[in-house]
């Protein structure tokens, strides 16, 4: 029996405990039995014999009960896994940081949506499950659903990996394909996009591309061994971008889109010009890379880089990894 804690019970916490629901006869089939022995958010949790529905319910009505605090549950309760689904902070990589590694250092594989412990900590982390013989698995960090890690690590092994570049925040994408269609001033997309809450009400994480960069991070170091942090990423948003830089791009047959790089000429986030006919010049929300590879020539991947639901399917494809 696999005993499963989940901290931070959020959108992405709860999307896993659905899944785990929704799919147990499947999934017990391929891991084996499983059982979620604890939830917890900022505030409180419930551990032991609960009903997973009803923990759901109980969050959303009223809150999860006063109780043992997320790291207690960390520190002293009995599982196996620790997914961690808590805020992101790509400064301090807390409170995610903490628990990942409490969780390791119990020997306890953990799996995480949360770029944050990553970005700040990414060789300590996996070190640390080295020596601990355990896992740290993240695919949901990285373009939501969209396959990128198990691809590289996995369906491209045995390839050398010269570089990655790609779209990495949808809310960019959405902006920047609709000036693209409708000349219409970045501020004036930006606040509809606010009101279809596809942007948050403080934008600058994603348009000033800090959260593409942060995917970047992860990226150099999971899948080019590049021992990059966050500094060494040079960053442009995409504030000053004009209706009429789109109208002089499309002239000749490019369009513009906030590509995030990793190569042997660094790591980058800034707008660029992309051939109107390229994979990448991608509408809406979506996310893609393209991967140049020594063997495979050229893969391109394109997914749905957030959601619920999207990211409990690369959370889902962890667990089978780690018990499959
Ligand atoms: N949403 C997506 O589509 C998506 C996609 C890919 C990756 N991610 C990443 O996945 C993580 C979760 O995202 P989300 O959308 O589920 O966020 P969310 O809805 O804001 O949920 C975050 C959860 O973390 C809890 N939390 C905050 N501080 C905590 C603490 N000190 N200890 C324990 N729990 C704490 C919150 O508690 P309260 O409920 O008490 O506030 C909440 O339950 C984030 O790191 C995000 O960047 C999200």
């Amino acid at each position: 029996m696999i005993k499963i804690a989940i901290i931070g019970f959020g959108t992405v916490g709860q999307g896993v405990a659905e899944v785990l629901m929704e799919k147990r006869d499947y999934l017990r089939q391929i891991i084996g039995d499983y059982k979620v022995v604890a939830v917890a958010d900022s505030k409180g949790s419930l551990i032991g014999d609960f009903d997973l529905l009803n923990a759901i319910k109980i969050k959303r009505e009223r809150g999860l009960p006063e109780g043992m605090d997320a790291m207690e549950i960390v520190e002293n309760q009995d599982f196996d896994l620790l997914i961690e689904t808590t805020i992101t902070n790509i400064e301090t990589g807390e409170p995610g940081l903490s628990y990942i590694k409490k969780a390791l250092k119990r020997g306890k594989n953990v799996i995480t949506s949360n770029k944050g412990p990553l970005v700040v900590a990414y060789s300590e982390l996996i070190e640390l499950a080295k020596e601990n013989n355990c896992k740290l698995l993240f695919e949901a960090t990285v373009g939501g659903a969209m396959p990128v890690i198990k691809l590289v690590n996995n369906c491209l092994a045995g390839n050398k990996i010269l570089s990655i570049k790609g779209i990495l925040n949808g809310t960019c994408n959405y902006i920047l394909s609709r000036m693209e269609k409708e000349k219409m001033p970045f501020e004036q997309i930006l606040a509809e996009a606010q009101e279809l809450k596809i942007a948050e009400a403080d934008p600058s994480y994603d348009v000033d591309g800090i959260d593409a960069a942060s995917k970047l991070v992860i990226v150099a170091n999971a899948l080019l061994g590049i021992d990059a942090k966050f500094e060494d990423v040079e960053i442009t948003g995409i504030r000053e971008i004009t209706p009429e830089a789109f109208d002089v791009a499309m002239e000749k047959g490019y369009t513009i889109r906030l590509i995030a790089e990793a190569g042997s000429n660094g790591l980058k986030v800034s707008p660029r010009l992309i051939p109107l006919q390229h994979p990448l010049a991608l509408q809406g929300t979506l996310n893609a890379l393209l991967i140049k590879t020594d063997l495979a020539g050229d893969v391109v991947v394109v997914g749905k880089g957030a959601g619920k639901r999207e990211t409990a399917s690369a959370i889902v494809s962890d667990l089978i990894q780690l018990y499959g």
